[in-house]
């Protein structure tokens, strides 16, 4: 599909990279874009100017991907989508058997995993009705192998990687068009205290819609990623090994 005239609603829309989608959206000629974010009356203060400026294009919609009520108020007000950008997602750097409890670990999987089946399970029959467009799922390259310093969050970023798969087979029959996006550290909050050297938003944002117009399935865009896939394509018990010795304090 094209971004031009296309109609889109990105979740996680006020920081990081779902702010640049929103922004890159904008560029390439959405004709609307949906910026869904939990508070919006925190955006409004803080963004001011840009609001104004794309007031004809851009609309805020308040949602929590877990509150199945906002859900499906979005698909009341955002009916006419034809592009869904399931970016929306929380890090709480806790290890598998380190984390003091299971309520940062559940909650990964409650934001990432099913916060995003929901989305989907919404908004399917909105894409079917439209001539059914295109899913983006914002994943990581930790869906592949697991980070320990993000020993949870990887493991609720590899049940997303699934749920892809599984989404893509479903939707496959109502032409709706299922996107992986699997980014290595980018510079947004979530990765503010990662050791790493980090790609910007900008580039996923702009990666993600080249890809969603050339039909693409999965797609690795920075530099750390593109490396990534090469590697877990030759060896994938090899580049978790490498996740530890990159992280050593991670384990400790
Ligand atoms: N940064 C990286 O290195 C990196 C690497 C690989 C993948 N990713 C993925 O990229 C996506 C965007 O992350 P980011 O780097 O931009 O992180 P970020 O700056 O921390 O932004 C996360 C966004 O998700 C929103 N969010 C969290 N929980 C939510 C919920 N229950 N309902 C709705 N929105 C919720 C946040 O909203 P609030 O402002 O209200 O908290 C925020 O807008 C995530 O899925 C992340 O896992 C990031």
């Amino acid at each position: 599909m094209k971004i031009k005239n296309s109609t889109a609603l990105v979740t996680g829309a006020n920081r990081g990279i779902g702010k640049a989608y929103v922004e890159a959206l904008i560029k390439r000629g959405a004709k609307k874009v949906y910026a869904a974010m939990r508070d919006v009356e925190a955006f409004k203060k803080s963004a001011p100017e840009s609001l104004e400026k794309y007031k004809d294009v851009l609309e805020l919609i308040p949602l929590d991907i877990t509150n199945e009520e906002q859900i499906a108020s979005a698909v009341g007000k955002a009916g006419g989508i034809d592009l869904l950008i399931n970016n929306a997602g929380i890090a709480n750097y806790t290890g598998l058997i380190a984390a003091k409890n299971l309520g940062p670990v559940r909650q990964e999987m409650d934001v990432n995993y099913f916060g995003t089946l929901s989305m989907i399970r919404a908004f399917a029959p909105v894409l079917e009705k439209n001539g059914g467009g295109t899913i983006v799922n914002v994943l990581s390259v930790a869906s592949l192998a697991n980070f320990p310093i993000l020993g949870s969050y990887s493991a609720s970023k590899a049940a997303l990687y699934s749920l892809t798969q599984g989404v893509r087979a479903e939707l496959d029959q109502q032409g709706t068009h299922v996107l992986g996006v699997y980014p290595g550290p980018i510079d947004t909050d979530m990765a503010k205290d990662v050791p790493m050297d980090k790609s910007s938003p900008e580039e996923t944002a702009n990666g993600t819609l080249q890809a969603i117009e050339e039909g693409q399935e999965d797609v690795f865009i920075d530099v750390f990623a593109i490396q990534f896939q090469k590697d877990f394509q030759s060896s994938p018990i090899g580049i978790a090994k490498q996740f530890v010795e990159m992280l050593p304090e991670a384990v400790a």
